[in-house]
């Protein structure tokens, strides 16, 4: 095991962890050491999951949360406590995605206020859920801890066909800059990732994809060729191991002065 990162026991709830990129980040903060907190929706996936880390559940747990939702929110921190007594390392990294256009001319794909809601709801009310009840346990029993909000390049960049939830991720470079100066005299320090595209995962499903490809007024083949050719310095996706490694390096000690700040992980797509 590499202890390099010192991130032996520490327990981490990685929000969203049951699938994709929080998937990867619970595998390999369990391969590190840490006891993980699958905290997820998805019932059968997370379990599956925490079955197949290293130790299993009698290592890591799986705790059912919707993150947009309050009550829901302080049972998984109430449960995380009340099994582990202590939490090191929020994640949050649970987000959707619906491609819609502002305005659509054949009024087939508009954005609505219904599914603007749920998408702030998830991804912007989530981490501040998250953030408030875990940050309360540490100002509360005088601990320190590392929370990561999981951007997106987008968020600064803009993306055709997902303003809204383009405008959630940056609102999470906003909320790293702010919680950083509410938080850093506790200790706790707040850093944020901003993956660029990155390879296959559930949040680019089939009707994902057939939306984003409506709103760019291209056929599914053409968007999926557009992952491949558009310009990224590094000439391919991001891995999701790769994202997972700089989590692993933001939540250590290693990085122990770097906070208040969001890296762009993009392969040199974007300065953003
Ligand atoms: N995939 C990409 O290309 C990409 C790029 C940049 C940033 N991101 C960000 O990375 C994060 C993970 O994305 P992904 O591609 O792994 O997505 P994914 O769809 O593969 O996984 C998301 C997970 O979040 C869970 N989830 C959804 N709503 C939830 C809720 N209300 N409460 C708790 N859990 C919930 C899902 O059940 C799922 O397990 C997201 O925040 C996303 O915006 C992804």
């Amino acid at each position: 095991m590499n202890n390099w990162l010192e991130l032996q026991d520490k327990v981490a709830i990685v929000t969203g962890g049951a699938a994709g990129l929080g998937r990867e980040i619970g595998i390999r903060f369990a391969s590190a050491g840490a006891q993980v907190v699958v905290a997820d929706v998805s019932d059968a996936a997370g379990k599956t999951l925490v079955a197949e880390l290293e130790g299993g559940a009698e290592r890591h747990l799986y705790a059912q949360v919707d993150v947009a939702d309050t009550t829901s929110v302080a049972a998984m921190t109430d449960a995380v406590i009340e099994r582990f007594g202590q939490v090191d390392i929020l994640i949050n990294n649970a987000g959707i995605s619906a491609p819609r256009l502002l305005v659509d001319p054949a009024g087939q794909e508009e954005l609505s206020a219904e599914l603007w809601d749920k998408v702030v709801a998830v991804n912007q009310k989530g981490p501040f859920l998250c953030a408030q009840s875990v940050a309360r346990t540490w100002i509360r029993d005088s601990r320190q801890g590392v929370i990561i909000n999981m951007a997106s390049e987008s968020g600064l960049e803009g993306s055709e066909g997902q303003s809204a939830y383009a405008a959630t991720k940056a609102a999470l470079y906003s909320l790293t800059r702010s919680w950083a100066k509410e938080l850093g005299k506790y200790g706790i320090r707040v850093v944020g990732m901003a993956p660029g595209i990155i390879e296959l995962t559930a949040l680019r499903n089939a009707e994902y994809e057939r939306a984003l490809a409506y709103t760019r007024g291209q056929t599914i083949e053409e968007l999926r060729e557009s992952y491949a050719t558009v310009s990224i310095p590094m000439g391919r996706p991001g891995r999701l191991a790769e994202i997972a490694d700089a989590a692993l390096f933001l939540a250590s000690e290693r990085a122990a002065y770097v906070h208040g700040t969001v890296l762009n992980i993009s392969g040199g797509k974007s300065r953003a």
